[in-house]
């Protein structure tokens, strides 16, 4: 099977950054969201982001309109039935990914793959909500999507080679590295990214120096261009306790415990740069 019309759910920061590198690389893309206004804002974070390459000479005017011209934004679910890949990059929510998932497996013919863009949660857990286990995989992408050169391959109990040799030349045509992991909670990225957070967290909570500082001293002592504060902030808290609670829960080790001061956040609608305010504060376009 030849992969050419991919489906991406969820026009938030991954979905948006997935369905621009498809397109970007010749792929046609329907990219799908809840809300007309959900779509819309994900179809003005990619055009920006092509302004951005614009600006920067690295990617040309017409390579941008043909880029923008591949992308069909959508709400309707039931467009994406002749899609070969679908890669899901909603909410980290193990429910709602399910629920997707399994109503996507009626409504796609039986060799398309389904894929998930999640941090954390079991393949093989959201698999088992459709009939498709062998074409079914973790399609791990990296945040910003059109910068980070990884790409975190997860294979499911079920997952069969087809598809693992499927994911691995989408990678090579999207001009990433994939690394194939087998399937445990928060992967191999999340369990290292995690509790450097979470480490971050206690150093402040514990007043062991202010979060400026914690940053300075990854960045400068690490040469990290983001320190803790700032990538979750990128991230997305919510994202970071979801993941942490599935690492929690996964493994039943308190290292993996969501800090009381960081689920407070997210309890406050502070998640970082989406909504204008996390550790730092961000101005909004
Ligand atoms: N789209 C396209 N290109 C972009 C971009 C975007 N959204 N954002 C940045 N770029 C490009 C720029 O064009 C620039 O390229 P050149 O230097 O070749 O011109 C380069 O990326 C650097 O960008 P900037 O100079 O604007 O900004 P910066 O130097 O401050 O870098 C950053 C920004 C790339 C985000 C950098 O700070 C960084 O790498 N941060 C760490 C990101 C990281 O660790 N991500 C992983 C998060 S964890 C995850 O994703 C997994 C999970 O499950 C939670
Ligand atoms: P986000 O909050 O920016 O966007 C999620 C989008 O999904 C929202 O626009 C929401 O409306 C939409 N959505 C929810 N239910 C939907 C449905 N049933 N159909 C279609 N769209 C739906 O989140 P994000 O940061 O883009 O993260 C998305 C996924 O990618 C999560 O599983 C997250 O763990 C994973 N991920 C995130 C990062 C990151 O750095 N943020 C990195 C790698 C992986």
């Amino acid at each position: 099977m030849e992969i050419r019309n991919v489906a991406v759910f969820g026009a938030g920061q991954m979905g948006g950054g997935i369905a621009q590198v498809l397109a970007q690389n010749g792929y046609a893309v329907t990219l799908v969201d809840i809300e007309a206004r959900l779509v819309e804002a994900g179809m003005k974070g990619i055009t920006a982001s092509l302004a951005k390459g614009v600006e920067r000479k690295k990617v040309t005017p017409a390579a941008m309109d043909e880029t923008l011209q591949r992308i069909h934004p959508t709400t309707k679910a039931s467009e994406v039935a002749g899609c070969q890949l679908v890669i899901e990059a909603i909410v980290e929510d193990k429910t709602l990914k399910r629920n997707l998932f399994h109503e996507l497996d009626a409504m796609v013919p039986p060799e398309t793959i389904l894929a998930t863009n999640t941090s954390s949660i079991s393949i093989t857990s959201l698999a088992s909500a459709t009939k498709r286990p062998d074409r079914f995989i973790g399609i791990h992408f990296f945040n910003p999507v059109p910068v980070m050169k990884l790409i975190e391959v997860i294979r499911g109990e079920q997952t069969s080679d087809e598809t693992v040799t499927h994911a691995m030349e989408l990678a090579l045509r999207l001009g990433k590295t994939a690394v194939e992991v087998r399937d445990r909670p928060g992967f191999v990225s999340n369990r290292l990214l995690m509790t450097t957070l979470i480490e971050a967290v206690r150093l402040l909570q514990e007043g062991v120096a202010s979060k400026e500082s914690i940053d300075t001293v990854a960045k400068l002592g690490f040469n990290l261009p983001m320190g803790p504060f700032e990538l979750a902030d990128l991230v997305g808290l919510d994202t970071c306790v979801n993941a942490m609670e599935v690492l929690h829960e996964g493994y039943k080790d308190p290292r993996y415990e969501p800090p009381p001061l960081l689920k407070n956040m997210v309890a406050a609608g502070n998640l970082g740069r989406k909504s204008g305010r996390g550790f730092y504060e961000y101005s909004k376009h």
